[in-house]
């Protein structure tokens, strides 16, 4: 199993660099604001909760609420619970996949969902999104690699790292083409509801396509990934089977006090959205006025959806240098294209959280006074 890049990148920094200006998730809440947010009915239900096993497809109230609140037509029984994204994203692709099977994966990517096909004895495709074609899905790049055993398509949007979404017009016309093939599309999700969509952002793949998984979570747009609470939906009741008999190597079922309060948190939904969204979207504003100011250095391209982009580094100098220096001298953590294995100067930058400005000023002092 090749090592987790960006994982290991994280580990090595995250909980000591003093300015985080790459997360990918939005501004936290603590406990006690989701709490005082309960109904006194959910108050109920976490005051006398047991911490025993729960169910393994997760709290049936949650699983319903999930459907409900977020996935148009789809009903509790297409929803499993997981303990964050990436134990969906490796129970599906791991019960979806066999060896032998062809799998078409878009990168730059979130590592786990290239290598868990591979890790299954997947022959694998990587279709490169690219600056030129704006990080956009190109339907003709897949449609030219699709092989008579082709099992799977996975993808991202709002994509990680570019920012990038999908148009329901586009994945319309990519179901179209999976559907004549009986392809199934993965489809990692976890960035929706974050960002002012100024373009038709595509509905949850699995609310148009049978043969379709979304991947959600409470870790970005709700900003709790300490919560360790994601879900698969899918209108094919017997694959969720298959995924969750996966599960049970795992973790088996779902941590209790971490379903309550997503719960909470769900049915307060657009109090939380709109919170995260206006810190988001505060923060967006000033990257347009930071990168205006050094556009002789990056080239910046508004993120569409989520809260990370990917930014151009325009001298010869590589990037992990840039990043490295970066970190040793003003505790500013970037992320290097590198971590992606994705042969460019860019870097990722994330802006859900409320310390933007003052993560901006260190980057500003270093950009001003080191040698450039
Ligand atoms: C695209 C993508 N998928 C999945 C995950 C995993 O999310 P979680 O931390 O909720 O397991 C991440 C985390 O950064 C991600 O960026």
């Amino acid at each position: 199993m090749n090592v987790f890049k960006l994982e290991e990148y994280l580990a090595k920094y995250e909980f000591s660099a003093k300015y985080l200006l790459c997360c990918s998730d939005a501004e936290s809440l603590s406990m006690s604001e989701v709490l005082a947010m309960g109904s006194p009915n959910e108050i109920a239900l976490w005051d006398h909760l047991r911490l025993g096993y729960t169910k393994a497809p997760g709290l049936p109230l949650l699983r319903k609420t999930v459907a409900d609140e977020l996935y148009q037509g789809l009903e509790a029984d297409h929803v499993l619970m997981f303990a964050g994204a990436e134990e969906g994203l490796f129970c599906s692709l791991h019960a979806i996949i066999e060896a032998g099977d062809h799998a078409i994966i878009l990168t730059p990517c979130y590592q786990s969902l290239l290598e868990v096909p591979k890790l299954k004895g997947a022959e694998v495709t990587e279709i490169e999104l690219t600056a030129e074609n704006e990080w956009r899905i190109d339907l003709q790049a897949i449609r030219n690699a699709i092989q008579p055993n082709t099992k799977c398509i996975v993808m991202n949007f709002p994509h990680n790292p570019t920012g990038q979404v999908i148009e329901e017009e586009e994945l319309k016309n990519l179901i179209a083409l999976c559907e004549s093939k009986g392809i199934w599309i993965f489809s990692d999700e976890v960035y929706r509801l974050l960002g002012s969509p100024n373009r038709s952002w595509a509905r949850p793949a699995a609310c148009l396509y049978n043969k379709a998984l979304s991947l959600g979570v409470m870790s970005k747009a709700f900003g709790m990934p300490g919560l360790r609470i994601g879900w698969i939906t899918c209108q094919d009741q017997a694959i969720l089977k298959k995924i969750e008999q996966v599960k049970h190597y795992t973790s088996i079922c779902n941590s209790a006090p971490a379903e309550i309060l997503s719960l909470i948190s769900l049915r307060n939904k657009d109090k939380i959205l709109k919170r995260n969204n206006q810190i988001a979207s505060e923060n967006l504003f000033l990257l347009d006025q930071f990168f205006s100011d050094y556009r002789h250095l990056f080239e910046w391209v508004r993120p569409q959806g989520g809260c990370v982009g990917f930014v151009k580094y325009n001298r010869p100098e590589s990037i992990d240098s840039f990043c490295e220096r970066l970190i040793a001298k003003k505790g500013v953590l970037l992320i290097p294209a590198s971590i992606y294995n994705y042969p460019s100067n860019h870097f990722r930058i994330g802006f859900g959280r409320k310390n933007m400005k003052d993560c901006l000023e260190q980057f500003r002092d270093f950009l001003n006074h080191e040698n450039i």
